[in-house]
Order: C-alpha cells, then sequence, then structure tokens
C-alpha cells in the first residue's frame, strides 16, 4: 500500500489520522489498550467527565436492537479531579490527542469541569449538551438554538482548549443548532449523539430499560447522521467530527464526503473492540484504490 497523507486539523489542532472514538464507548482507553495501539488513533474522545461522580441510571441500561443498541447510562463517570489524575497521565503515554467530552446538569456545573482543565495537558474539549440519559443538562440544553448559544458562549469563556459543541439529532432543524453553537464561540461540531428510542420485553410486559427510553446509536442510525453532518458542512463553516453507526472504513468515508473532518467509532466497539483499527486501515484501503493523496480532498465533496 502506497503511504497517504490523512492528517487533519480540528480546530487548530493537528491529528495524524482523523479517526477517533466516540464518547461513552471507549472509557479513556484503559480497558482497551490491550486490543488497540492507541498510538494510531487520531484522538481518543473519553466518556463525559463531571465536576463530581455520577453513578449514572440503573439497570439495565444497554440493550442490543436491529443494527445497533439502546444506552441509558446516565453519564456514569468518576469526577473531574479523579479523571485528571489518573486517565490524563495514563493517556498520555500514547501519542495521541485527547479530546474530554464535558457533563454538566448546570451551566456552572460545565464551566467548573472546564476550569479544571484548563491547565491540565488535553488538546480539546467536546461540550455534551445532547446527552438524552439524564434529567438536568444534557440534551435539555441542546435542543433550542438560543441556549445552545448561550451555554457555548458562558463555556467557551473560560475554556482554556478549543471547543466543540457536540449536538443532537432529537430536534427539527440541525442547522439552525448548529449554527446556535457557532454564534456562541464553538470552534468545531461534533454530531451526531443518539436519536431517542425505547424497546419493550413483550413477555415481562415491560420497557427493556430501567429509564423507559434511551438512545439509540449503531448502523441503523447512520444515515440520519450522513444527512445533519451533510446539511451542517454546507451551512456552518466548523470543522465538523462525524458519528453514528461507524463500522467500516467505508462508512468512514461516506461521512467525509459528506463534509466530516474527523470521525469517530462508538458502538463497533462493543462488538469488535479492534473497530478503530479496522476503519482507519479502510480508510487507507479506499484512499490507495482511487489514488486519494490526501484525506481532505475528499472532504465534502458531495454537492
Ligand atoms: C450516557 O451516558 O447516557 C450516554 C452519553 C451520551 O449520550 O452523551
Amino acid at each position: 500500500m502506497t503511504k497517504v497523507n490523512m492528517k487533519v486539523n480540528i480546530s487548530g489542532v493537528e491529528l495524524k489520522n482523523p479517526v477517533m472514538t466516540a464518547s461513552g464507548t471507549f472509557g479513556s482507553g484503559i480497558e482497551y489498550g490491550e486490543f488497540v495501539d492507541l498510538n494510531r488513533l487520531g484522538a481518543v474522545v473519553v466518556k463525559g467527565i463531571a465536576n463530581t461522580s455520577w453513578k449514572g441510571n440503573a439497570s439495565p441500561r444497554v440493550a442490543e436492537t436491529f443494527g445497533g443498541m439502546l444506552n441509558s447510562v446516565g453519564l456514569q463517570n468518576p469526577g473531574v479531579d479523579e479523571f485528571i489524575q489518573k486517565d490524563i497521565p495514563f493517556l498520555r503515554k500514547y501519542d495521541t490527542k485527547i479530546i474530554v467530552n464535558i457533563a454538566g446538569k448546570t451551566v456552572e456545573e460545565y464551566c467548573e469541569v472546564v476550569k479544571k482543565l484548563a491547565t491540565a495537558d488535553i488538546d480539546l474539549l467536546e461540550l455534551n449538551i445532547s446527552c438524552p440519559n439524564v434529567k438536568e443538562g444534557g440534551v435539555s440544553f441542546g435542543t433550542d438554538a438560543k441556549m445552545v448559544e448561550y451555554v457555548t458562549k458562558q463555556v467557551k469563556r473560560v475554556s482554556k482548549q478549543p471547543l466543540i459543541v457536540k449536538l443532537t439529532p432529537n430536534v427539527t432543524d440541525i442547522v439552525e443548532i448548529a449554527k446556535g453553537a457557532e454564534a456562541g464561540g464553538a470552534d468545531g461540531l461534533s454530531l451526531i449523539n443518539t436519536l431517542l428510542g425505547m424497546a419493550i420485553d413483550i413477555h415481562k410486559r415491560k420497557p427493556v430499560l430501567a429509564n423507559v427510553v434511551g438512545g439509540l446509536s449503531g448502523p441503523a442510525i447512520k444515515p440520519v447522521a450522513i444527512r445533519m453532518v451533510y446539511q451542517v458542512a454546507k451551512a456552518v463553516g466548523l470543522p465538523i467530527i462525524g458519528m453514528g453507526g461507524i463500522m467500516t472504513g467505508e462508512d468512514a468515508i461516506e461521512f467525509i464526503q459528506a463534509g466530516a473532518t474527523g470521525v469517530a467509532v462508538g458502538t463497533a466497539n462493543f462488538i469488535n473492540p479492534t473497530a478503530t483499527m479496522d476503519v482507519l486501515e479502510g480508510i487507507g484501503k479506499y484512499m490507495n484504490q482511487y489514488g486519494v493523496e490526501k484525506i481532505s480532498d475528499i472532504r465534502g465533496i458531495i454537492a
């Protein structure tokens, strides 16, 4: 295989390739270290981190569905202090970028986490205003363009690293929401988070998830994600991290042609711990097959 140039620039940070992990599907990479050479990843996007530790929702909180899965984890996390102490030193041993997903119940809580990370050795922040599984914070901030602009502005004021805003697909007009984040000063966008869904155990006559509803991810949502990345890329001038059902290199290429600069692999990690490496190799294979020298040559090429 000929060597191809996969370098991408996300909000001023150069990544060796566009492949990263989707928040919440890879922890901080510690459990995956024996399957995946973290040095080969463009970035690790860690699980949402809040100002204090959160227990998350009651079980069952994950369920397999046709072409994907539902989760209602509820942003379980150890809190920012433990994350700074344990996870950052672990990740820093590797030649990969660190993107920290920020969780909070209030704007103040988001700001508290971001302030604590100001002096931490991380590369980018990803503001989670799209988790559908928490009663406060998460998606409650992400469905109104004015609110998205406000939260982004407040967090941006105190952030030292570039700020990516992660968008929910559970809206009528994703472009309006993306423009809200842009107006608030976002440096980049990631989309899509999960689609709100539900499954019923007909034998027990009960919802499958203890939380009743949860976020649907996996290949089942990929066409929705591609459509949203395409629409947002055409309307907003910010770099986009695209995600939603990426299982293969071809899937990743589809997102890039729709306009994504980076691609995040999520649900695939649960069924194939080396999915990120397979996606990376698949992108290289495609580039070789079609003589694409630089990944940027095919970004957003769909009219
Ligand atoms: C969760 O922890 O509930 C999922 C994370 C997310 O949807 O952002």
